[in-house]
């Protein structure tokens, strides 16, 4: 178990280094045109958290949390909905398979996006047919993630908002507008790299989740929808069970995939790795004048 206070202010110096880092512009525009453009050198503070949690993420293999969105009941109360769901770790960032990568060497123009953001968003791949997107969009977008991580003996709850991207429409949907506009405030540049930023698009980073995915789950986007009575027929003959889908720019899978995005706001680290003496740390990010920073606490368990 990694977690030590040693690490934690090894963080809190590249929150330091990263703070003159400065706003991200992001114009309005299709999924396939340019659309990220800097205005200055910056972004938010790298969380003190993101590595600890960046490294426990990468010795899980396939990592998965469990995420709450806030649903309606009969009577209209709120209620809260949860499922797992594989974790993609932060945006953009996604380290992509070798198949995958054939694939957006070999179909996407130019190739994938030059590596010139990070973030300290979790991301995770969904259908826009489930019921998580249009809980979140009636919920203010709220959502709190968790991962027991029993290998590492430890728990992570990441609380915020999250935001979906994909829609092959763009920008000319206010969903995607919203999500564009919500995550650009999470983006950080890695370094001095204009002319790469130029070329920066969200569709190639939303194409590369997609690539990521073995051509049997690329299907899963072009299967009868997710929750309804399998007693019913799809109307659209496309859409079966168990298709293989090898076109990245696939319309009709493509029409359903989505990249959700979470920009976390309180993080909660329980290591229980020490049963004589569980640590746990609070970490909530506070808006001020001069920008935003993470205040950290460290808690009884
Ligand atoms: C191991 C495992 C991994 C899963 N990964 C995902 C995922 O990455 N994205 C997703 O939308 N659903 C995933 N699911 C399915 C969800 O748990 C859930 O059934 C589905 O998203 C529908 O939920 P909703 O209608 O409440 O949105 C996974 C399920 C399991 C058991």
């Amino acid at each position: 178990m990694v977690l030590a206070s040693t690490s934690i202010s090894h963080q809190s110096s590249l929150q330091v280094a990263l703070r003159r880092l400065s706003a991200i512009k992001v114009d309005s525009g299709s999924l396939s045109t340019k659309v990220v453009t800097m205005s200055a050198p910056s972004g938010p503070p790298r969380a003190p958290w993101r590595d600890l949690l960046g490294s426990h993420i990468e010795q899980t293999p396939g990592c998965e949390f469990t995420i709450a969105t806030i649903g309606y009941n009969a009577q209209q109360h709120p209620v809260p909905r949860l499922r797992t769901c594989a974790c993609r770790g932060f945006f953009p960032e996604l380290e992509l398979n070798a198949k995958g990568q054939e694939a957006m060497d070999q179909q996407v123009e130019g190739g994938a996006n030059p590596p010139v953001f990070e973030s300290d968003m979790l991301s995770f791949t969904t259908d826009a047919r489930m019921d998580k997107l249009p809980q979140l969009e009636s919920s203010g977008h709220a959502t709190e993630v968790v991962f027991w991580l029993k290998d590492l003996m430890t728990q992570w709850r990441v609380k915020g908002t999250a935001y979906a991207i994909g829609n092959p429409s763009g920008e000319d949907t206010e969903e995607e507008k919203l999500s564009r506009t919500e995550i650009k405030k999470g983006l950080r540049v890695k370094g001095n790299t204009d002319s790469d930023i130029a070329k920066w698009t969200w569709e190639k980073a939303v194409t590369k989740y997609f690539a990521n995915h073995s051509p049997i789950a690329r299907g899963f986007f072009r299967s009868p929808p997710p929750g309804q009575p399998r007693s019913s027929t799809p109307s659209q003959l496309d859409l079966k069970l168990g298709q293989k889908v090898l076109d990245l720019h696939d319309p009709v899978a493509r029409a359903n995939f989505r990249v959700v995005i979470i920009r976390p706001e309180e993080v909660e680290c329980l290591d229980l790795t020490d049963q004589e003496n569980g640590k746990r740390w609070n970490w909530t990010l506070i808006d001020g004048s001069d920008g935003s920073r993470w205040d950290e606490a460290e808690l009884w368990p």
